[in-house]
Protein backbone atom coordinates (compact mmCIF):
# COMPACT_ATOMS: atom_id res chain seq x y z
CA UNK A 1 0.00 0.00 0.00
CA UNK A 2 1.32 3.43 -0.98
CA UNK A 3 -0.84 6.38 -0.83
CA UNK A 4 1.07 9.39 -2.61
CA UNK A 5 1.53 13.26 -1.88
CA UNK A 6 1.78 15.52 -4.71
CA UNK A 7 3.37 18.70 -3.71
CA UNK A 8 4.39 21.66 -5.91
CA UNK A 9 7.96 22.13 -5.07
CA UNK A 10 8.11 25.55 -6.31
CA UNK A 11 5.76 28.93 -5.99
CA UNK A 12 2.52 26.56 -7.79
CA UNK A 13 1.48 26.64 -11.31
CA UNK A 14 4.02 23.30 -11.66
CA UNK A 15 1.55 21.53 -13.45
CA UNK A 16 0.33 19.46 -11.06
CA UNK A 17 -3.07 19.10 -12.49
CA UNK A 18 -1.34 16.86 -15.37
CA UNK A 19 0.74 15.02 -13.13
CA UNK A 20 -2.72 14.38 -10.72
CA UNK A 21 -4.39 13.43 -13.69
CA UNK A 22 -1.93 10.89 -14.59
CA UNK A 23 -1.31 9.28 -10.91
CA UNK A 24 -5.02 8.99 -10.57
CA UNK A 25 -4.86 6.10 -12.92
CA UNK A 26 -3.15 4.55 -10.11
CA UNK A 27 -5.31 5.37 -7.35
CA UNK A 28 -9.10 4.92 -5.90
CA UNK A 29 -9.44 8.24 -4.11
CA UNK A 30 -8.29 11.86 -4.65
CA UNK A 31 -8.06 14.12 -1.88
CA UNK A 32 -7.47 17.99 -1.61
CA UNK A 33 -6.30 18.87 1.89
CA UNK A 34 -5.75 22.97 1.58
CA UNK A 35 -6.25 25.73 -0.50
CA UNK A 36 -9.26 26.81 -1.75
CA UNK A 37 -9.80 28.17 -5.16
CA UNK A 38 -7.23 30.41 -5.68
CA UNK A 39 -5.91 27.10 -7.12
CA UNK A 40 -6.07 26.18 -10.57
CA UNK A 41 -5.44 23.30 -11.77
CA UNK A 42 -5.50 23.03 -16.03
CA UNK A 43 -6.24 19.18 -17.20
CA UNK A 44 -6.74 18.52 -21.13
CA UNK A 45 -8.36 15.44 -22.17
CA UNK A 46 -8.76 14.65 -25.48
CA UNK A 47 -8.51 18.03 -26.71
CA UNK A 48 -10.90 19.27 -24.40
CA UNK A 49 -9.85 22.00 -21.32
CA UNK A 50 -10.47 21.58 -17.86
CA UNK A 51 -9.74 24.13 -15.02
CA UNK A 52 -10.40 22.67 -11.76
CA UNK A 53 -10.21 24.87 -8.95
CA UNK A 54 -11.63 23.37 -5.91
CA UNK A 55 -12.34 19.82 -7.07
CA UNK A 56 -9.64 17.42 -7.23
CA UNK A 57 -8.82 16.96 -10.80
CA UNK A 58 -9.11 13.49 -10.17
CA UNK A 59 -13.19 14.07 -10.85
CA UNK A 60 -12.16 13.55 -14.90
CA UNK A 61 -11.34 10.11 -14.18
CA UNK A 62 -14.10 7.90 -13.93
CA UNK A 63 -14.83 5.67 -10.49
CA UNK A 64 -12.69 7.81 -9.19
CA UNK A 65 -13.81 9.45 -5.40
CA UNK A 66 -12.88 12.88 -4.56
CA UNK A 67 -12.36 14.45 -1.55
CA UNK A 68 -13.02 18.02 -0.26
CA UNK A 69 -10.78 17.23 3.40
CA UNK A 70 -11.26 19.96 6.21
CA UNK A 71 -8.08 21.98 5.55
CA UNK A 72 -9.50 23.55 2.26
CA UNK A 73 -11.64 26.44 2.53
CA UNK A 74 -14.78 26.26 0.23
CA UNK A 75 -16.80 29.32 -1.21
CA UNK A 76 -19.80 27.66 -1.77
CA UNK A 77 -20.93 29.70 -4.65
CA UNK A 78 -17.70 29.30 -6.34
CA UNK A 79 -18.17 25.20 -5.69
CA UNK A 80 -21.62 25.50 -7.63
CA UNK A 81 -20.53 27.18 -10.73
CA UNK A 82 -17.79 24.49 -10.69
CA UNK A 83 -19.71 21.36 -10.45
CA UNK A 84 -22.36 22.92 -13.07
CA UNK A 85 -19.38 23.62 -15.36
CA UNK A 86 -18.33 20.12 -15.05
CA UNK A 87 -22.34 19.06 -15.36
CA UNK A 88 -22.31 21.01 -18.96
CA UNK A 89 -19.28 18.67 -20.02
CA UNK A 90 -20.66 15.72 -19.11
CA UNK A 91 -18.62 14.99 -16.21
CA UNK A 92 -21.82 14.46 -13.17
CA UNK A 93 -20.91 15.03 -9.62
CA UNK A 94 -22.66 13.38 -7.20
CA UNK A 95 -21.89 11.68 -3.45
CA UNK A 96 -20.68 8.40 -5.43
CA UNK A 97 -17.29 10.87 -6.72
CA UNK A 98 -17.19 13.55 -4.31
CA UNK A 99 -17.52 13.98 -0.93
CA UNK A 100 -16.42 17.28 1.35
CA UNK A 101 -15.54 17.23 4.62
CA UNK A 102 -18.36 18.97 6.86
CA UNK A 103 -15.54 20.12 9.02
CA UNK A 104 -13.38 22.60 5.85
CA UNK A 105 -14.58 26.06 6.37
CA UNK A 106 -16.76 28.53 4.38
CA UNK A 107 -15.55 31.43 2.79
CA UNK A 108 -18.10 34.55 2.53
CA UNK A 109 -17.86 37.41 0.22
CA UNK A 110 -17.01 39.95 3.58
CA UNK A 111 -13.64 37.49 2.72
CA UNK A 112 -12.89 38.53 -0.21
CA UNK A 113 -13.60 42.13 0.14
CA UNK A 114 -11.65 42.63 3.29
CA UNK A 115 -8.51 40.56 0.70
CA UNK A 116 -9.01 43.25 -1.58
CA UNK A 117 -9.64 46.12 1.15
CA UNK A 118 -6.18 44.96 2.31
CA UNK A 119 -3.87 44.49 0.00
CA UNK A 120 -4.99 48.28 -2.25
CA UNK A 121 -4.37 49.13 1.81
CA UNK A 122 -0.55 48.32 0.97
CA UNK A 123 0.19 49.86 -1.92
CA UNK A 124 3.47 48.87 -3.51
CA UNK A 125 3.67 46.20 -0.80
CA UNK A 126 0.96 44.09 -1.36
CA UNK A 127 1.32 40.25 -1.74
CA UNK A 128 -0.45 40.12 -4.94
CA UNK A 129 -3.54 37.29 -3.63
CA UNK A 130 -5.98 36.40 -5.91
CA UNK A 131 -8.32 38.27 -3.73
CA UNK A 132 -10.50 35.13 -3.48
CA UNK A 133 -10.83 35.57 0.44
CA UNK A 134 -8.59 32.67 0.82
CA UNK A 135 -6.34 34.90 3.92
CA UNK A 136 -9.30 36.40 5.90
CA UNK A 137 -10.93 32.63 5.75
CA UNK A 138 -8.24 30.99 7.07
CA UNK A 139 -7.59 34.09 9.45
CA UNK A 140 -10.91 33.56 10.77
CA UNK A 141 -10.61 29.80 11.28
CA UNK A 142 -7.55 30.32 13.06
CA UNK A 143 -8.88 32.96 15.22
CA UNK A 144 -11.58 30.55 16.04
CA UNK A 145 -14.72 32.64 14.44
CA UNK A 146 -15.45 30.66 11.30
CA UNK A 147 -18.03 28.83 10.22
CA UNK A 148 -18.16 24.99 8.79
CA UNK A 149 -19.68 23.43 5.90
CA UNK A 150 -21.12 21.23 8.86
CA UNK A 151 -22.88 24.65 10.26
CA UNK A 152 -24.10 25.82 6.74
CA UNK A 153 -26.61 22.37 7.12
CA UNK A 154 -28.59 23.90 10.39
CA UNK A 155 -30.13 26.90 9.59
CA UNK A 156 -30.51 27.84 13.07
CA UNK A 157 -27.24 27.78 14.27
CA UNK A 158 -26.05 28.96 11.06
CA UNK A 159 -28.32 32.26 11.09
CA UNK A 160 -26.80 32.78 14.55
CA UNK A 161 -23.10 32.51 13.87
CA UNK A 162 -23.05 34.16 10.19
CA UNK A 163 -25.53 37.39 11.95
CA UNK A 164 -22.15 37.71 14.62
CA UNK A 165 -19.61 37.40 11.69
CA UNK A 166 -21.49 40.01 9.66
CA UNK A 167 -21.24 42.34 12.60
CA UNK A 168 -17.76 42.05 12.84
CA UNK A 169 -16.94 41.95 9.50
CA UNK A 170 -19.10 45.34 8.62
CA UNK A 171 -16.77 46.95 11.24
CA UNK A 172 -14.04 46.04 9.38
CA UNK A 173 -15.48 47.08 6.30
CA UNK A 174 -16.05 50.41 7.55
CA UNK A 175 -12.67 50.86 8.78
CA UNK A 176 -12.01 50.38 5.00
CA UNK A 177 -14.48 53.18 3.84
CA UNK A 178 -16.16 50.11 2.29
CA UNK A 179 -20.35 49.51 2.32
CA UNK A 180 -21.68 47.20 5.16
CA UNK A 181 -22.65 43.72 3.98
CA UNK A 182 -26.47 42.71 4.34
CA UNK A 183 -26.98 40.19 6.33
CA UNK A 184 -30.68 38.78 5.03
CA UNK A 185 -29.45 38.24 1.66
CA UNK A 186 -25.96 36.34 2.68
CA UNK A 187 -27.81 34.53 4.54
CA UNK A 188 -30.16 33.40 1.77
CA UNK A 189 -28.27 32.77 -0.89
CA UNK A 190 -26.20 30.75 1.14
CA UNK A 191 -28.71 28.37 2.81
CA UNK A 192 -29.83 27.82 -0.51
CA UNK A 193 -26.36 27.03 -2.27
CA UNK A 194 -26.20 24.78 1.05
CA UNK A 195 -29.18 22.87 -0.01
CA UNK A 196 -27.83 22.22 -2.92
CA UNK A 197 -24.42 20.74 -2.01
CA UNK A 198 -25.93 19.05 1.29
CA UNK A 199 -25.55 15.49 -0.26
CA UNK A 200 -22.10 15.73 -0.79
CA UNK A 201 -21.10 17.06 2.53
CA UNK A 202 -19.73 14.14 5.60
CA UNK A 203 -17.42 13.03 8.11
CA UNK A 204 -14.57 12.72 5.58
CA UNK A 205 -11.88 11.40 7.76
CA UNK A 206 -14.01 8.14 7.99
CA UNK A 207 -14.47 8.29 4.39
CA UNK A 208 -11.07 8.26 4.08
CA UNK A 209 -10.44 6.32 7.15
CA UNK A 210 -12.62 3.16 5.16
CA UNK A 211 -11.00 3.16 2.34
CA UNK A 212 -7.66 2.78 3.39
CA UNK A 213 -9.27 -0.55 5.59
CA UNK A 214 -10.50 -1.73 2.27
CA UNK A 215 -7.12 -1.58 0.81
CA UNK A 216 -7.73 0.99 -1.50
CA UNK A 217 -4.66 3.75 -2.41
CA UNK A 218 -5.16 7.37 -2.05
CA UNK A 219 -4.01 10.67 -4.02
CA UNK A 220 -3.09 13.58 -1.99
CA UNK A 221 -3.31 16.43 -4.09
CA UNK A 222 -1.46 19.50 -3.32
CA UNK A 223 -2.63 23.04 -4.66
CA UNK A 224 -0.36 25.64 -4.64
CA UNK A 225 3.58 25.05 -3.99
CA UNK A 226 6.34 24.77 -1.67
CA UNK A 227 7.41 28.51 -0.92
CA UNK A 228 3.75 29.52 -0.70
CA UNK A 229 3.57 27.63 2.53
CA UNK A 230 2.53 29.65 5.26
CA UNK A 231 5.31 28.59 7.57
CA UNK A 232 7.89 27.36 5.28
CA UNK A 233 7.55 29.66 2.12
CA UNK A 234 8.30 33.40 1.41
CA UNK A 235 6.88 34.94 4.48
CA UNK A 236 4.83 36.93 3.94
CA UNK A 237 4.21 36.62 0.26
CA UNK A 238 2.81 33.26 0.86
CA UNK A 239 -0.44 31.66 0.45
CA UNK A 240 -2.55 31.14 4.06
CA UNK A 241 -2.74 27.20 3.77
CA UNK A 242 0.32 24.13 4.68
CA UNK A 243 1.20 23.65 0.82
CA UNK A 244 4.39 21.18 1.97
CA UNK A 245 3.59 17.19 2.71
CA UNK A 246 2.67 17.66 6.44
CA UNK A 247 -0.54 19.54 5.22
CA UNK A 248 -1.57 16.15 3.90
CA UNK A 249 -2.45 14.90 6.71
CA UNK A 250 -3.82 17.63 9.03
CA UNK A 251 -6.01 19.01 5.92
CA UNK A 252 -7.48 15.36 5.62
CA UNK A 253 -7.05 13.40 9.29
CA UNK A 254 -4.65 10.71 7.78
CA UNK A 255 -2.38 9.92 10.27
CA UNK A 256 1.38 10.34 9.05
CA UNK A 257 2.44 6.98 9.13
CA UNK A 258 -0.05 6.04 6.01
CA UNK A 259 1.59 8.21 3.81
CA UNK A 260 3.84 5.91 1.56
CA UNK A 261 5.65 7.84 -0.77
CA UNK A 262 6.09 12.01 -1.78
CA UNK A 263 5.95 13.25 -5.74
CA UNK A 264 7.47 16.89 -6.41
CA UNK A 265 6.38 18.07 -9.45
CA UNK A 266 8.52 21.26 -10.80
CA UNK A 267 8.65 22.97 -13.89
CA UNK A 268 11.72 22.58 -16.13
CA UNK A 269 11.89 26.21 -15.45
CA UNK A 270 10.49 28.89 -12.42
CA UNK A 271 7.52 30.81 -12.11
CA UNK A 272 5.82 33.13 -9.88
CA UNK A 273 2.47 34.45 -10.05
CA UNK A 274 1.94 37.50 -7.63
CA UNK A 275 4.63 39.53 -5.30
CA UNK A 276 7.27 38.30 -3.80
CA UNK A 277 11.31 37.75 -4.07
CA UNK A 278 12.15 35.54 -7.00
CA UNK A 279 15.96 35.77 -7.62
CA UNK A 280 16.33 33.48 -11.39
CA UNK A 281 13.54 35.97 -12.74
CA UNK A 282 14.62 36.46 -15.97
CA UNK A 283 13.26 38.66 -18.94
CA UNK A 284 14.64 36.66 -21.32
CA UNK A 285 12.53 33.31 -20.15
CA UNK A 286 9.48 35.44 -19.65
CA UNK A 287 9.52 37.31 -23.27
CA UNK A 288 10.10 33.34 -24.58
CA UNK A 289 7.10 32.30 -22.57
CA UNK A 290 4.89 34.75 -23.40
CA UNK A 291 5.56 34.92 -27.26
CA UNK A 292 4.81 31.37 -27.11
CA UNK A 293 1.26 32.50 -25.24
CA UNK A 294 2.17 30.51 -21.73
CA UNK A 295 2.43 31.42 -18.42
CA UNK A 296 -0.68 33.06 -17.67
CA UNK A 297 -2.62 32.56 -14.63
CA UNK A 298 -5.78 30.18 -15.34
CA UNK A 299 -7.02 31.48 -12.49
CA UNK A 300 -6.79 35.32 -12.87
CA UNK A 301 -5.35 35.35 -16.20
CA UNK A 302 -2.00 37.31 -14.75
CA UNK A 303 1.20 37.25 -16.86
CA UNK A 304 3.27 34.95 -14.56
CA UNK A 305 6.71 36.12 -13.75
CA UNK A 306 9.73 33.71 -15.34
CA UNK A 307 13.20 32.40 -14.69
CA UNK A 308 15.68 29.78 -14.97
CA UNK A 309 15.32 26.34 -12.66
CA UNK A 310 16.39 27.21 -9.61
CA UNK A 311 17.52 24.40 -7.78
CA UNK A 312 18.70 26.17 -4.25
CA UNK A 313 14.82 26.28 -3.74
CA UNK A 314 13.74 22.85 -5.42
CA UNK A 315 16.69 21.04 -3.42
CA UNK A 316 15.19 22.81 0.35
CA UNK A 317 11.21 21.32 -1.61
CA UNK A 318 12.92 18.27 -1.29
CA UNK A 319 14.08 18.61 2.19
CA UNK A 320 10.79 20.32 3.55
CA UNK A 321 8.48 17.60 1.54
CA UNK A 322 10.66 14.03 1.50
CA UNK A 323 10.13 14.29 -2.09
CA UNK A 324 11.01 11.07 -3.14
CA UNK A 325 10.11 11.05 -7.08
CA UNK A 326 9.69 14.19 -9.40
CA UNK A 327 7.16 14.94 -12.18
CA UNK A 328 8.99 17.92 -14.33
CA UNK A 329 6.58 19.02 -16.72
CA UNK A 330 6.60 22.16 -19.18
CA UNK A 331 9.88 20.84 -20.95
CA UNK A 332 8.94 21.33 -24.06
CA UNK A 333 8.66 25.54 -23.48
CA UNK A 334 12.86 25.41 -23.50
CA UNK A 335 12.80 23.61 -26.82
CA UNK A 336 14.29 26.77 -28.88
CA UNK A 337 17.23 27.60 -26.49
CA UNK A 338 20.46 27.25 -27.51
CA UNK A 339 21.87 27.24 -23.83
CA UNK A 340 19.82 27.32 -20.75
CA UNK A 341 20.90 28.29 -16.79
CA UNK A 342 20.43 26.82 -13.69
CA UNK A 343 20.99 27.90 -10.56
CA UNK A 344 23.02 25.98 -8.28
CA UNK A 345 23.40 28.63 -5.64
CA UNK A 346 23.19 32.15 -4.07
CA UNK A 347 25.55 34.68 -3.17
CA UNK A 348 24.22 36.79 -0.08
CA UNK A 349 26.42 39.46 0.93
CA UNK A 350 29.63 37.90 -0.59
CA UNK A 351 28.74 34.41 0.85
CA UNK A 352 28.55 31.34 -1.05
CA UNK A 353 24.87 30.22 0.47
CA UNK A 354 23.00 26.36 -0.82
CA UNK A 355 19.78 26.79 0.85
CA UNK A 356 17.71 29.75 0.71
CA UNK A 357 17.61 31.80 3.91
CA UNK A 358 14.05 32.14 5.41
CA UNK A 359 13.74 35.97 5.87
CA UNK A 360 12.57 37.27 2.64
CA UNK A 361 14.26 40.72 3.06
CA UNK A 362 17.62 38.31 2.83
CA UNK A 363 16.15 36.27 -0.09
CA UNK A 364 15.79 39.55 -1.93
CA UNK A 365 19.14 40.32 -1.99
CA UNK A 366 20.49 36.62 -3.13
CA UNK A 367 22.17 36.75 -6.42
CA UNK A 368 21.92 33.96 -8.05
CA UNK A 369 24.76 31.36 -9.08
CA UNK A 370 23.95 29.94 -12.38
CA UNK A 371 25.50 26.62 -14.28
CA UNK A 372 25.01 26.66 -18.22
CA UNK A 373 23.67 23.72 -19.86
CA UNK A 374 23.44 23.34 -23.38
CA UNK A 375 20.20 23.56 -25.08
CA UNK A 376 18.50 20.57 -27.53
CA UNK A 377 16.58 22.95 -30.18
CA UNK A 378 14.57 20.51 -30.99
CA UNK A 379 10.80 20.03 -30.47
CA UNK A 380 10.33 17.37 -27.60
CA UNK A 381 6.48 17.68 -27.42
CA UNK A 382 5.59 14.75 -29.78
CA UNK A 383 8.41 12.07 -27.93
CA UNK A 384 6.22 9.38 -26.13
CA UNK A 385 9.28 7.84 -24.52
CA UNK A 386 12.53 9.19 -22.14
CA UNK A 387 14.49 7.36 -24.91
CA UNK A 388 12.69 9.63 -28.02
CA UNK A 389 14.16 12.87 -26.16
CA UNK A 390 17.19 14.45 -27.35
CA UNK A 391 20.40 14.07 -25.71
CA UNK A 392 20.62 17.34 -24.24
CA UNK A 393 17.33 17.02 -23.06
CA UNK A 394 18.01 14.26 -21.14
CA UNK A 395 21.03 15.58 -19.70
CA UNK A 396 19.35 18.75 -18.82
CA UNK A 397 16.86 16.45 -16.64
CA UNK A 398 19.40 14.61 -15.35
CA UNK A 399 21.17 17.65 -13.88
CA UNK A 400 18.03 19.40 -12.25
CA UNK A 401 16.63 16.11 -10.73
CA UNK A 402 20.36 15.26 -9.25
CA UNK A 403 20.52 19.12 -7.97
CA UNK A 404 16.99 18.81 -6.91
CA UNK A 405 17.89 15.51 -4.97
CA UNK A 406 15.14 13.01 -5.84
CA UNK A 407 14.65 10.64 -8.43
CA UNK A 408 12.57 11.27 -12.22
CA UNK A 409 9.89 9.94 -12.34
CA UNK A 410 7.62 11.87 -15.08
CA UNK A 411 8.18 14.67 -17.93
CA UNK A 412 5.57 16.33 -19.07
CA UNK A 413 6.29 17.73 -22.94
CA UNK A 414 2.92 19.43 -23.73
CA UNK A 415 -0.49 20.02 -22.27
CA UNK A 416 -2.14 17.16 -23.10
CA UNK A 417 -2.67 13.83 -21.16
CA UNK A 418 -1.10 11.96 -24.11
CA UNK A 419 2.40 14.29 -23.86
CA UNK A 420 3.59 12.47 -20.51
CA UNK A 421 6.97 10.79 -20.23
CA UNK A 422 6.96 8.04 -17.51
CA UNK A 423 11.03 7.09 -16.62
P1 LIG B 1 -3.92 33.93 -2.02
O1 LIG B 1 -3.71 32.46 -1.90
O2 LIG B 1 -5.03 34.32 -2.95
O3 LIG B 1 -4.03 34.58 -0.69
O4 LIG B 1 -2.60 34.53 -2.69
C1 LIG B 1 -1.36 34.55 -2.01
C2 LIG B 1 -0.21 34.30 -2.96
O5 LIG B 1 -0.26 32.96 -3.42
C3 LIG B 1 -0.21 35.17 -4.21
O6 LIG B 1 1.13 35.40 -4.59
C4 LIG B 1 -0.87 34.29 -5.25
O7 LIG B 1 -0.51 34.63 -6.56
C5 LIG B 1 -0.30 32.95 -4.85
N1 LIG B 1 -1.15 31.82 -5.25
C6 LIG B 1 -2.30 31.41 -4.66
N2 LIG B 1 -2.79 30.33 -5.30
C7 LIG B 1 -1.93 30.04 -6.28
C8 LIG B 1 -1.86 28.99 -7.27
O8 LIG B 1 -2.71 28.10 -7.34
N3 LIG B 1 -0.80 29.04 -8.12
C9 LIG B 1 0.16 29.99 -8.02
N4 LIG B 1 0.15 30.96 -7.13
C10 LIG B 1 -0.88 31.00 -6.26
MG1 LIG C 1 -2.45 27.10 -11.07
Amino acid sequence: MANIVLVGAQWGDEGKGKVIDYLTDEVDVVVRSQGGNNAGHTVVVDEKKYILRLIPSGILRKGKLCVIGNGVVIDPIALWEEISELAAHDVKINSKNLLISECAHLVFPFHRMIDEQREVSKGAQKIGTTRRGIGPAYGDKIARVGIRLGELLQPELFKEKLQARVKEANLVLRGFGQKPIIFKALLNQYLEVGEKIRPLITNTVLTVHRAMIAGKEILFEGAQGTFLDVDHGTYPYVTSSNTTAGGACTGSGVPPHRIGRVVGAMKAYTTRVGEGPFPTQDAVVAELMHSMGREYGSVTGRARRCGWFDSVATRYAQILNGIDELAVTNLDGLDSLPRLKVCVAYKLEGKKIEVPPTCVQQLAKCVPIYAEAAGWQKSTSDARSYEELPPNAREYLRLICDLTGAKLKLVGVGQSRAQTILV
